[in-house]
């Protein structure tokens, strides 16, 4: 008997060694040899049948095999989990990992961008100016003296009786007509106010600005340049409207309407059932502004344009409510 114990437990020792990193195996003996049919249970209920003066040596020995054997296939399996190789709590190598939320560009930014790339491609420089504007190139320059009822076209927040919050980008026609001679190719892209609030009006919208200078520049070459600006924004298949319009700055002015872009032109709700969608308010450069910046009249002409890039980027993505553009809702903007 107590052979048999001494003989159990080498062999268990000596099993145990062999299933070393072997998890199923080290569980599968600790079974055999400490479950509840295993090798010593079976020992210790057997000490039941021995003459009752050899049970308590032989139940004590059997308790400290157990007790030993137990520490064993405890240390093992600690083993185990020290290289982070146990059955249970295994790291799973193969998981992906945790990726980090990367920020995009804003829609408005993003049209803004490929607007101006797209007329970068014609040759156009892009230009900057103060959203603080003088009173004096926001208007009076562009042909809008003071008092002058076109000032009404625009409701403009002043900062002090000569300075407003420019309400377009046409004082940078300004700007860079007084920094440079003939011939101009600008872009001009910026955030503009106005003192107006609801669904299709928010106080402060993007516009990118148009000017061309040079000799023998006429209003087929305004018409062919926005043209091609529209086929490339949207589509070959987006149709233009010239309509006649009022700019003082301008003369004559137009402004475009593209084909409604969701129903082509059959009439929707975007539309307002007309088919078509205006994006841009354009002309010939008045010569008043010419005169203002010192340009010859005589011999140079041009053509400027001012485009809204909300209602592009509106169009572009087909959705209809301005407002959704400024409420910073990520699961809005993560769409982009
Ligand atoms: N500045 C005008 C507006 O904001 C648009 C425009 C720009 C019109 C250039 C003609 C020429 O409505």
């Amino acid at each position: 008997m107590e052979l048999n114990l001494d003989q159990a437990y080498s062999e268990a020792r000596r099993e145990l060694e062999t299933a070393a990193g072997d998890p199923q195996k080290i569980q599968a003996l600790q079974v055999h040899y400490l479950g509840r049919k295993g090798v010593l249970t079976q020992f210790l209920r057997s000490i039941a049948g021995l003459p009752p003066e050899q049970r308590p040596a032989a139940g004590q020995k059997a308790n400290a095999i157990k007790q030993q054997l137990s520490a064993d296939f405890d240390a093992a399996i600690e083993a185990l989990e020290g290289d982070g190789l146990a059955t249970q709590d295994r790291i799973d190598v193969s998981l992906p990992g945790r990726t980090e939320a990367t920020g995009a560009l804003h829609p408005i930014s993003r049209i803004s961008a490929e607007i101006c790339a797209i007329f970068s491609k014609m040759g156009f420089d892009i230009v900057e100016g103060p959203e603080v504007e003088k009173d004096y190139y926001n208007f009076e320059a562009l042909n809008i003296p003071k008092n002058h009822p076109a000032r009404d076209m625009q409701d403009t927040f002043f900062v002090s009786p000569d300075v407003v919050l420019r309400t377009h980008t046409s004082p940078l026609q300004v700007r860079t007509m007084e920094r440079q001679a003939p011939p101009v190719r600008v872009i001009a892209p910026g955030k503009v106010f106005r003192c107006d609030s609801d669904q299709t009006h928010t106080p402060m919208f993007h516009q990118v600005e148009g000017l061309l200078v040079d000799e023998n520049v006429s209003f087929g070459d305004l018409k062919g340049t926005l043209t091609a600006f529209v086929h490339q924004m949207f589509d070959e298949q987006t149709r233009l409207r010239f309509r006649p319009s009022f700019f003082p700055f301008t003369e004559p002015s137009a402004e475009v309407d593209i084909l409604c872009v969701i129903c082509r032109g059959r009439g929707c709700r975007v539309c307002k059932h007309t088919g078509w969608l205006e994006i841009l308010g354009s002309g010939m450069v008045h010569p008043a502004v010419f005169e203002n910046v010192g340009y010859d009249t005589g011999r140079y002409t041009g053509f400027a344009f001012g485009m809204g890039v909300e209602r592009v980027a509106m169009l572009k993505y087909g959705i209809d409510d301005l407002r959704k553009f400024f409420e910073n809702d990520l699961r809005f903007l993560s769409q982009f």
